[in-house]
């Protein structure tokens, strides 16, 4: 997520959501360094990780509109929601409640201008951060879904049926549901269909969503991935990029979303900080070793 100001976001995820803090670093991208902050669960498991590129300070605003992830959704106990709706009261935090595919939802705006809903899930089996000041039996799962807003749905089904490993599993009004691989909660993607919004931006702008990544099981099978892809003729596949903690490609999918496929390294977040400390301390992007005094220098205040 392109969010906005480091201190609103980092104090609203780890203290208002109560996720942990387990990774404080730099975009890898670029020549001026952006925040890059981690949220997730004890150990940070795939499926329970949201980060954040504040854009604040670098001014950069972002479009929201279709061809871009619209909402995020996380998994958080069914019965947790009367808990949750005075929690978010009490934080300042104004919501709405929606229904979706028989999914009940409170949905709010994080303070970086990005939709977040919080749905209902009954049978989650994911295990939550009991650190963060709510409640084990209230606390976020991990993530549930995102919807991707779309002008129209053939391409984008097109290519999750024939290139992304998904499962076209519900439909109602103008979304569309897939699931990928096994399915369930934290393998969902919504397509929205909004035939009359204009395109969405691409570039790291506050109040946007990037992109959305998906964990593949190993590199052998993202090298699958990536020449399965081409072979269909979305040659707009990254080539592999070394993300620290995981190596990624990324794909520009048809509908304007872009989507990612990584692989964790077995060393997870715990590569350059040990468990006890992880989320702790800034880590210098390795690629910008040699600037780490600039950098720390440069980047906004951050107190934790
Ligand atoms: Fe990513």
């Amino acid at each position: 997520m392109c969010t906005g100001n480091a201190q609103e976001d980092y104090d609203f995820h780890t203290q208002v959501l109560g996720l942990k803090s387990v990774k404080k670093t730099a975009l890898y991208d670029g020549t001026v360094p952006i925040y890059h902050l981690y949220y997730a669960n004890d150990h940070g498991d795939e499926s329970t990780i949201l980060t954040s590129f504040p854009m604040r300070q670098s001014g950069r605003v972002g479009k929201k509109g279709s061809g871009q992830i619209a909402s995020i959704s996380l998994s958080v106990p069914e019965s947790s929601l009367g808990f949750w709706r005075d929690h978010l009261r009490d934080a300042g935090y104004e919501h709405s409640e929606r229904e979706r595919f028989g999914e009940k939802m409170l949905v709010l705006t994080n303070p970086g201008g990005i939709e977040y809903e919080l749905v209902g899930i009954a049978d989650d089996e994911r295990t939550p951060y009991a650190g963060g000041g709510i409640p084990p039996s209230f606390a976020i799962r991990g993530t549930h879904g995102v919807t991707v807003s779309v002008r129209d749905f053939e391409t984008s089904m097109e290519f999750m049926e024939t290139g992304w490993n998904g499962h076209r599993t519900a439909e109602e009004g103008d979304v569309i549901r897939y699931e990928v691989g096994d399915g369930g909660t934290g393998r969902i993607v919504d397509f929205k269909r909004d035939r009359d919004l204009p395109q969405g931006s691409w570039t790291f702008g506050e109040g946007t969503v990037h992109h959305v990544a998906f964990q593949v099981d190993s590199l052998d099978t993202q090298d699958s991935v990536k020449a399965h892809l081409e072979g269909l003729g979305y040659t707009d596949v990254s080539d592999r990029k070394d993300r620290g903690y995981f190596e990624s490609v990324y794909v520009r999918t048809p509908g304007g979303a872009l989507f990612e496929a990584t692989v964790s390294k077995p060393e997870g977040f715990m590569i350059d900080e040990p468990y006890e400390q992880l989320g702790r301390d800034f880590q210098v992007p390795p690629v910008f070793a040699e600037q780490a005094e600039w950098i720390k220098s440069y980047l906004e205040p951050l107190n934790y």
